[in-house]
């Protein structure tokens, strides 16, 4: 049997990106210049040649590597300009922007450089391309808490550019109850949780950011199928999984797309979303994403239309907001090819 055709261009959310994994090639290579700083590859077909992952940590050694370039209110700026430009050529309608402050501060960028320069492109998308989006900070969750802590602190000034707390980086043997205290403080202060879990890391994982964390959303977990349990809890009480199928060939969490666990999600009833997570180092941005995976995995016209569908339901925007998406979704997908 032939597969549906896939939808390019179909409006959706991205809920499942680091902006800082959308430093490409050429613009690291350009800031680096600007900034005067070396870095140690000749080219930029020779630093795209070495995007070749055994698994999360070795794509994170390299992914903080070239955030040594970022270094102005200018350069967060264009890095997340050139996203939403892109973005927007996807189709997506409205994107949840993670970013990693510990890993600017760390290096002496300050916290506001960074959210400044972030938050002016967000605003300017918004008024240029109608692409609304979020910004949802990141605690690196192989620091301690008392350095999320400190991130906190500086966020303090900031609330209302931010829409939500996350945890990234490497995740076996840094379970999300380490976060426990700085994600209840996240909420005192107002903001909503999500994290990384179940990428690399078991469905205990998973148990825990959703009952010490108190995520809204889990990122990736895809290992949660292991668990009849979990599955159960993630069904009943419509958690959204975003997950992003590139990403997960690329650190070897799956060893080709076919082996994929999303239909299998799609059919228990997972509320699941297709993302891009670091698009310029895992072969493809959002619509590559969904595109490859639908062939893949043969996925129906009605499979996308509810993944899109799903990114909408499962993103933070208003009632009225989610409403007015879904309607173009349902334009676009009646409209004339
Ligand atoms: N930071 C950037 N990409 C990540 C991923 N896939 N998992 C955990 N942390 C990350
Ligand atoms: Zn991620």
């Amino acid at each position: 049997m032939t597969a549906a055709p896939t939808f390019a261009r179909l409006p959706k959310a991205e809920l499942h990106l680091h902006i800082e994994g959308t430093f490409e090639p050429e613009l690291i290579f350009k800031l680096a210049q600007r900034n005067n700083i070396s870095i140690p590859f000749e080219s930029v077909e020779a630093l795209r040649g070495a995007y070749n992952f055994a698994d999360l940590q070795s794509f994170l050694y390299l992914y903080y590597q070239a955030m040594n370039v970022l270094r102005t209110e200018q350069d967060f700026f264009e890095l997340a300009e050139h996203y939403l430009q892109k973005a927007q050529a996807d189709g997506v309608v409205h994107a949840e922007i993670f970013f990693d402050p510990q890993a600017h501060t760390s290096r002496g960028v300050s916290f506001d450089t960074v959210i400044n320069g972030l938050y002016q492109a967000v605003k300017n998308s918004e008024k240029n391309y109608g692409l609304t989006s979020r910004l949802i900070m990141c605690f690196l969750r192989d620091l301690s808490e008392d350095d999320a802590m400190e991130t906190m602190d500086s966020a303090t000034r900031h609330l209302e550019k931010i829409i939500a707390v996350g945890l990234d980086s490497a995740e076996v043997g840094n379970p999300p109850s380490k976060f426990k205290n700085v994600f209840a403080r996240a909420m005192a202060e107002g903001l909503l949780t999500v994290a990384h879990a179940g990428e690399e890391g078991p469905p205990d994982y998973v148990w825990e950011a959703l009952s010490d964390l108190k995520v809204s959303r889990i990122d990736h977990g895809v290992r949660s199928l292991e668990d009849p349990a979990l599955v159960k809890h993630l069904t009943e009480h419509k958690v959204p999984l975003t997950v992003c199928p590139l990403s997960n060939v690329k650190l070897r969490v799956f060893d080709k797309l076919t082996d994929h666990n999303l239909k299998q999600m799609l059919d228990l009833g997972i509320v699941a979303t297709v993302n891009s997570d670091d698009p310029a180092y895992f072969g493809g941005y959002v619509d590559d994403n969904l595109i490859q995976v639908a062939e893949a995995l043969n996925l129906s016209k009605a499979e996308q239309i509810k993944l899109a569908k799903n990114s909408i339901e499962a993103s933070f925007l208003t009632h009225a907001e989610k409403a007015a998406y879904l309607a173009r979704i349902d334009a676009f997908c009646q409209a004339p090819t």
